[in-house]
């Protein structure tokens, strides 16, 4: 591979330098363009072919379907770690020993409380309020509550603003979902695992003693790993975007949040379900549904299908699609909307619109099969998808600041009106 790639503009040839990556990825390095060029840029919606950074925390090859994490295989990682490993891994570079995992965990633990006030916030919120839009706004709240958070330069403060979002989000989370249900606002116990204390701060009933369900335990916690970082997606990419401004971590991940919520990313899970639903109750004819996925004149779209960067399974859907047979087995659950998912799965990946297009389902497609097993309800779906990417999100709002990224500026070609005079009121 050479080290340049020229580029010839009026009969002016520029070079420009090649960078490669560990995995072998090859970019050019435009930093010069601009100025080499007298005022030359280039346009790419989507950056469908454009890098925003050099990252070190996760690897994906679309056409493979790999995915890895700081090196560690997905499948490794979903088998044999849990959730507050991963994050270690992610945010620090390495798996944790026994002792480092443990001091995390208690440092966690520590910031596991949430300002009473917050709850002020909470109840003003409608039952009926969307809990992705609760959630963004409970999470950039934080910061008045947590002014050491706002402005944090050196690792040590950078390291009490994470453990701090770690402690805190579970709780805001299951807050969330517990106001929309008209349960009390309560906590978990300080005894039990990162996870544990997630699913009794959600599922305990005020009049019972909480008993943890091992099922539901492993489910989810497999279901945060599988979503908990993906390189440059959308809401990872806000992340850094509001952060490189030097905005506080939780202004930055509040972001993430509103960005995530979108049905074309995240909130694709909960649109899975609906769409599935729509199918089971129109009669679950599923070709009727992916003949209007293919009209290019009906909006509607396979949701749970196709990938900017996937143009193979989603690793991650395996996994998922494994797990949710196991678990809705194991829970006794029979739920025809997973025979439904099956079938649209199995007639797309042999349709010839969805094979040309290389459209695979992705993370989102069963994943909300699973959280309805579990009880939770389908609002929540993408509130669980940011749980589990909250690690991801502070791995790489860190690793941009450490690595002093400058503030995020995308230039553009102007197609607007040229110069014109102004004409008084009067004369319009
Ligand atoms: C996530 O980026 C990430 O890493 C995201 C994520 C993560 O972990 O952060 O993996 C999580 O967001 C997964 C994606 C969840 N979204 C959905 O399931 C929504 C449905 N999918 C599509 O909207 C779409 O596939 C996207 C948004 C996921 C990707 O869109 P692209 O890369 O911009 O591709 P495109 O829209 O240009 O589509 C290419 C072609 C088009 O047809 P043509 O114009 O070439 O004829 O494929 C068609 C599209 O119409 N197409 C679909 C389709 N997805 C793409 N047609 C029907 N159903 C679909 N789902």
């Amino acid at each position: 591979m050479s080290k340049t790639a020229t580029l010839e503009i009026d009969g002016k040839k520029h070079e420009f330098p090649l960078i490669t990556g560990t995995e072998n990825e090859v970019a050019i390095d435009i930093k010069t363009l601009r100025a080499a060029t007298g005022g030359v840029t280039t346009i790419d919606p989507g950056y469908k072919n454009t890098g925003s950074c050099e990252s070190a925390i996760t690897f994906l090859n679309g056409e493979e379907g790999i995915l890895r994490y700081r090196g560690y295989a997905i499948e490794d990682l979903a088998e044999k770690a849990d959730f507050l490993e991963v994050a270690y891994l992610l945010i620090f570079g390495d798996l944790p020993t026994t002792e480092q995992l443990e001091k995390f965990h208690n440092d966690i633990k520590e910031e596991s409380h949430v300002d009473e006030d917050v709850k002020k916030i909470i109840e003003a919120f409608p039952k009926s309020a969307h809990p992705m839009g609760v959630l963004s706004s409970l999470t950039s709240a934080l910061t008045a509550f947590n002014p050491s958070s706002v402005n944090v330069d050196s690792e040590e403060d950078m390291y009490k603003a994470i453990v701090k979002i770690l402690g805190k989000f579970p709780v805001l989370v299951a807050w969330t979902m517990r106001k929309s249900q008209g349960q009390p606002l309560n906590y978990g116990s300080k005894n039990l695992g990162y996870v544990e204390n997630i699913l009794k701060m959600m599922f305990e009933k005020p009049n019972e003693d909480y008993k943890q369900n091992d099922i539901l335990l492993n489910a989810l916690d497999k279901l945060l790993i599988l979503h908990a970082d993906h390189e440059q997606n959308c809401s990872t990419s806000t992340v850094r975007m509001v952060g490189s401004s030097h905005a506080s971590l939780f202004a930055s991940l509040s972001s993430g949040i509103s960005a995530l919520w979108g049905p074309l990313h995240g909130g694709a899970n909960q649109a899975v379900l609906e769409m599935l639903e729509a199918i089971k109750e129109d009669g679950g004819d599923t070709k009727k549904f992916m003949a209007k996925a293919k009209d290019k004149e009906d909006p509607f779209r396979l949701m749970g299908f196709g990938h900017r960067v996937y143009k193979n399974f989603d690793p991650r859907a395996k996994i998922i699609k494994v797990a949710a047979d196991e678990v809705l087995g194991d829970l006794g659950v029979e739920d025809p909307v997973l025979d439904i998912a099956k079938g649209l799965a199995s007639e797309a990946l042999s349709d010839e619109y969805f094979v040309k297009r290389k459209l695979y389902p992705n993370v989102d497609f069963y994943s909300g099969i699973i959280y309805r097993a579990m009880g939770i309800p389908v609002e929540m779906f993408t509130v669980m998808f940011a749980l589990g990417r909250l690690p991801g999100w502070i791995a790489q709002w860190k690793e941009m600041r450490l690595r002093k990224e400058p503030i995020g500026r995308p230039r553009q070609v102007y197609i607007g009106e040229t110069h014109r005079e102004f004409t008084p009121l009067e004369k319009r």
